[in-house]
């Protein structure tokens, strides 16, 4: 594999540190439930994603006598991911310390507290960014986790509930002021979920506001666009969600369409192998579907191969069904008979 961004020697210097982790490189791997699994965190560490957070878990399955395994699952990490972050979410001050307490023991880099959920189920009930609504909440949280847990507790929020109340202002004072050692924002409201355009100037804002570190977020599509976020807001670093979905070049500043379809064939079995080995047979394959949806897209001949890889259920079938299709890309040479 080519030299990846974070075995850069320039990247030898922690580009920002969140409390007293070292983070080398500012390109993070968004948490995104249903994507940002063990498997694609570490194809994306291997491009120089510079920080890996969990997909979020609910603290209510964290506080049971026994961690449920689903949610459990969430919480798995490879030794070398560094740092890593946790990211739960709950509604209850003293029972999100309790489940930060419980998973402070499996060895996170960091906590973090999920108060950008839009889903309903989530918000509705006062967690995710249901919690920006409630300062009171939130300064409780914070100053219980920040006095009782031994690595840093950060957050990551939205703009606010809607146009009329965006007062990420005002909740990122509470929580730098109660302990937290990092913001990241998503710069949209609840109202918005992922419609619009995502607001950087409120980033830029915030920045101006806080001196903790703060990693913007919403609408990086290209490389281009880390680098221009990162000049616009003055953010400590950028994190990037669904246009690494399928894309995990992006980590190395490198545009999706500069790949050729062998490199992403490449990936692609590097990563198929990585679930196949990773879940319970056949989930490690479905589960990979809709990423693989995403990596061929536009692909030469995708037409052809991409409804029957999106039907095998083992390993073996699905790569067989890979490497006809390289064949077939791949550009026949015929000797040409005249001299
Ligand atoms: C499928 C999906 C799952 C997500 N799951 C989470 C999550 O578990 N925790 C979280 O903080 N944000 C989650 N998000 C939000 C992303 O982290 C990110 O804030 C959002 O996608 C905006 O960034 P983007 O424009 O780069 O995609 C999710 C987003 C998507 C699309």
């Amino acid at each position: 594999m080519e030299k990846t961004a974070s075995q850069q020697p320039n990247d030898l210097k922690p580009h920002f540190y969140v409390r007293d982790v070292p983070v080398y490189g500012d390109a993070i791997l968004a948490p995104m439930a249903g994507y940002s699994d063990v498997p694609y965190r570490a194809l994306c560490r291997a491009y120089g994603s510079a920080m890996h957070y969990t997909e979020f878990v609910p603290v209510e399955s964290l506080l049971g006598r026994k961690i449920h395994p689903r949610f459990g699952q969430r919480l798995d990490k490879k030794p070398d991911e560094k740092p890593m972050v946790f990211q739960i979410f709950g509604n209850n001050a003293e029972m999100i310390l309790e489940a930060a307490l419980r998973i402070e023991a499996l060895g996170p880099d960091i906590i973090d507290i999920n108060m950008g959920c839009s889903t309903k189920k989530v918000s509705g009930r006062g967690a995710g960014v249901g919690m920006m609504p409630q300062p009171d909440l939130v300064e409780q949280t914070f100053n219980l986790l920040s006095t009782h847990l031994t690595v840093p507790v950060t957050g990551k929020i939205r703009l606010g509930w809607d146009e009329s109340y965006k007062n990420y202002r005002e909740i990122a004072k509470i929580m730098e002021d109660n302990g937290a050692s990092l913001i990241s924002m998503h710069g949209r409201t609840k109202q918005q979920k992922y419609g619009g355009q995502a607001d950087w100037d409120a980033i830029a804002d915030l920045r101006a506001t806080v001196s903790v570190p703060v990693i913007g977020n919403g609408d990086v599509q290209t490389p281009e666009d880390i680098d221009r976020m990162k000049a616009h807001t003055g953010c400590d670093a950028v994190m990037i969600g669904r246009a690494a979905i399928g894309n995990p070049w992006i980590f190395a500043r490198m545009a999706r369409d500069t790949i050729s379809f062998e490199a992403k064939l490449t990936a692609v079995r590097i990563h198929v192998r990585e679930m196949a080995n990773y879940y319970p047979a056949p989930f490690g394959i479905t589960q990979f579907r809709k990423h693989l949806k995403r990596y061929v897209d536009k692909a030469p001949h995708v037409e052809e191969y991409l409804p029957s890889l999106l039907q095998v259920e083992t390993l073996e079938e699905f790569l067989d069904i890979l490497d006809a299709w390289e064949t077939a890309v791949q550009p026949q040479f015929a000797l040409d008979p005249t001299p």
